[in-house]
């Protein structure tokens, strides 16, 4: 290291120590904003910018990466931070550019996606999001944490909370479902798993909750589409898990890539800085997804230098590929375009940033070898990522107790997912080993041994489309296809079936059929598999489906005819043991869905919570002229929200509340006797819902208010009770002004959004 960096640091670090000793009387907060606004003192222009830049680390590779342009703006200060740079190596590689040969020696942030899991997989986000179980939620972030923490990440991009009632769009995969409630109680179980309590203890991470905002309501589902909603639906409906995570203290929020009401999110400053620093109070830093800045461009904002002071003017800190920060602000400012305090608050949150994650202390925390090589893919973390799958799966359909299967006799395993480990990780798992995951037909010989015979065949492609199979198969995750015809195929499946007892048949979509940029227009189980299914129907075995999918999927054929659906999403590293586990009846099934699955494509948008509408059709009905409803369908979806069975039966008795007339500030508790009326211990995801019946506005049929999941054992009976106050009550009127009216109230107990007991109160 050269004299001059080596003075520059060690006066840095002087004035950092003298803050950090005499300023007892400031609050945490400003003590950090104390030491960033000392080492920004030192700052120059170019640097203050440079710390702004977030480029992607993936060309960055061990002893080379000082020859690359990424190791020369490291060194020359043009780099905040790197992110999707995996391996603890390179990470301390790059850091040590940044901290030994910059001028000012800053270290760097190292992001990743880590979505759901590092290299130990957990389910995706959506098949989380079906466990219901906010405790298990926070674990498995923080164990991806501590995986991610000890490779040297210590930011991760997630959690990914767009409320989304379109599953036509690829990325519900990444989310937690249609509902703001559910997806608040998410959002902050989830940043609390990834941050804890201390950010600079080494295994905690930055959270950065995102895509904000509204990024899952695209027109037509298609991804990156122009969203346009009332802001009364924004604030009610898709805002609330955005501004949860923010509560929860989230330290970095992503902007969207879409248009919110005619501005991009990344240069939106109403949402940027009136709604998230102003009205939610957010003091963390905003970075925006990748290149949305330049995209600003094709929206139609203007050229780069345009956009991206737009962007920094609109509340962005932090650039994410796109490089308009870095080569055009210093223009700008020379202009008066922008103004050099706000090239200084956001460099400023991105130091104070650092200072918490004691990067500053010690810039390779992060960067211990020893933990990389002890703390991953364990086989304590496995353990867990199997239970959390066998969590997560839902069961939708089991006529005449088919499950659990016996562990004995003939199974005939069919399907292009039996035999498939790469696509069991799902979407968005960047850093998972794909090759060593469990698959289905691993799990199922994993458990019978040889109590029972196994036969496989693959049956059929995912999809007949060879290019549109080709699209999916992509980022290590083939999917394997058979150049035999359809017809082969499906004959030397029929073949094997008609020497099993049962049809396991290994279905659905391969793991990049979902995810970013993976938008269907038909999301109708595909062809090639049906045709499948109607030729195994025909042997008379009984079929259990096993369904692998990152979406709602319309199946009304399948839940017509097959005898178990068994939903098991993508479900991670471990995911062949946990359906395993279920299948065989070691695990009951206890996931309820958080997205509504439609009976066909035609009817998305379809959620749980909509509205009543000025002409509604009767309850159980189908058709009426002149009421809102279709020639051709239902009303109804196939199956609601919150639904899914258990291998055991569960009856709820009619809902008793403390008052049926309130006043004021009162509490409500509002009970149920729930009882186990199978032969399976099992657990319930209980479910309160309320409907304020007049308001000054229309509101929803039914929105979620409360949910307990509930062990009961076999025969056992127990009272559930929600308390219920005004809070709960409350949302954005006409105005936008946060409060409850008072009335008539429906509250309403169940097991899913559409089988409830009722009963009404009033509150006043
Ligand atoms: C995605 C983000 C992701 C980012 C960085 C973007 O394409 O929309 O969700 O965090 O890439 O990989």
């Amino acid at each position: 290291m050269n004299r001059y960096i080596t003075i520059i640091l060690i006066g840095l670090s002087i004035l950092i120590f003298s803050f950090d000793s005499s300023q007892t009387r400031l609050s945490e907060d400003e003590k950090y904003i104390q030491k960033a606004d000392s080492v920004l003192a030192l700052m120059t222009l170019g640097e203050k910018i440079g710390q702004l830049n977030l480029p992607a680390g993936g060309d960055i590779t061990t002893g080379q990466a000082t020859s690359t342009d990424l190791g020369q703006n490291i060194k020359d200060g043009k780099t905040g931070g790197l992110f999707n740079l995996k391996g603890v190596e390179k990470i301390r590689e790059a850091q040590r550019i940044a901290v030994e040969e910059s001028r000012l020696g800053i270290p760097l942030i190292f992001g990743m996606d880590v979505i759901h899991g590092y290299e130990t997989l957990f389910p995706i986000p959506l098949g989380v999001s079906a466990t219901w179980d906010m405790d298990l939620i926070e674990k498995t972030a923080r164990m991806a944490a501590k995986e991610a923490s000890a490779d040297g990440i210590n930011w991760t991009f997630s959690p990914m909370t767009d409320i989304s009632r379109d599953p036509r769009w690829g990325r519900v995969s990444e989310g937690n479902g249609e509902d703001p409630y559910l997806g608040a109680k998410i959002a902050e179980a989830m940043v609390k798993g990834y941050q804890g309590d201390d950010l600079s203890d080494i295994h905690t991470i930055l959270a950065c909750v995102k895509h904000f905002a509204l990024y899952g309501a695209p027109e037509a589902g298609r991804d990156y589409h122009t969203v346009d909603m009332s802001r009364n639906r924004m604030y009610n409906e898709y805002f609330p898990p955005y501004k949860a995570a923010v509560e929860a203290g989230v330290g970095t929020v992503m902007t969207a890539f879409n248009d919110v009401d005619g501005l991009p999110a990344s240069g939106n400053r109403w949402l940027m800085t009136e709604m998230l620093r102003n009205q939610w109070g957010f003091d963390g830093f905003v970075v925006t997804d990748y290149t949305a800045i330049n995209e600003m461009i094709d929206h139609g904002l203007g050229d780069l230098q345009n956009v991206s002071a737009l962007a920094l003017k609109a509340g962005v800190d932090m650039d994410m590929v796109g490089e308009g920060f870095l080569t055009t602000l210093e223009k700008s400012l020379g202009e008066g375009k922008i103004t050099e305090e706000q090239i200084d608050s956001a460099c400023r949150r991105i130091l104070v940033a650092k200072f918490k994650l004691g990067l500053f202390e010690d810039p390779y925390r992060y960067c211990d070898t020893e933990r990389a090589t002890t703390e991953i893919f364990t086989a304590d973390n496995r353990r867990f990522a199997r239970e959390v799958a066998a969590q997560s799966f839902v069961l939708l359909k089991n006529e005449n107790q088919v499950l659990p299967l016996q562990k004995n006799g003939t199974i005939a395993l069919i399907g292009p997912l039996a035999d498939n480990r790469e696509n069991m990780a799902g979407t968005w798992s960047v850093a998972g080993r794909f090759d060593e995951s469990v698959s289905l037909k691993d799990g199922i010989e994993n458990a019978l041994g040889d109590q029972a015979k196994i036969l496989h065949a693959r049956g059929a492609n995912i999809v007949n489309d060879a290019d549109l199979e080709a699209r999916v198969s992509i980022f290590g995750k083939p999917t394997l296809r058979d150049e035999r015809s359809a017809e082969e195929m499906i004959q030397e499946a029929v073949e094997i079936a008609s020497q099993a007892d049962v049809i396991v048949a290994a279905l659905g979509e391969a793991a990049e059929m979902s995810g970013e940029a993976s938008s269907l227009s038909d999301i109708e189980f595909p062809e090639s598999q049906r045709d499948l299914l109607k030729a195994l129907k025909e042997t008379g075995k009984p079929i259990v489906l096993v369904l692998f999918t990152g979406r709602p999927r319309a199946m009304t054929w399948e839940n017509e005819n097959l005898d178990a659906i068994l939903n098991v999403w993508f479900a991670g590293s471990e995911a062949g043991d946990a359906i395993a586990d279920v299948l065989f009846g070691d695990v009951n099934p206890s996931g309820k869905l958080t997205m509504t699955f439609p009976q066909n494509t035609g009817q998305i948008p379809i959620y749980y919570n909509h509205k009543n509408t000025g002409r509604p059709l009767a309850e159980g009905a189908w058709f009426e002229k002149f009421r809102s409803n279709y020639l051709d369908v239902p009303n109804e979806p196939l199956y609601p929200f919150g639904y899914g069975l258990s291998y055991t039966t569960f009856n709820y008795g009619g809902i008793k509340v403390s008052n049926e007339q309130i006043k004021g500030d009162q509490k409500l508790t509002a009970s149920i006797e729930l009882s186990n009326t199978g032969k399976f211990d099992g657990a319930e995801v209980v479910q309160l819902y309320i409907r304020d019946v007049v308001a000054s506005i229309t509101r929803p049929m039914r929105e979620l208010k409360g949910f307990q999941k509930v062990n009961l054992k076999a025969g056992e009976t127990k009272t559930i009770s929600f308390e219920i106050f005004i809070e709960d009550l409350k949302f954005y009127n006409y105005d936008i002004d946060y409060l409850w009216e008072p009335g008539e109230f429906e509250i309403m107990i169940g097991g899913n959004a559409s089988e409830v007991k009722v009963t009404s109160i009033t509150w006043n």
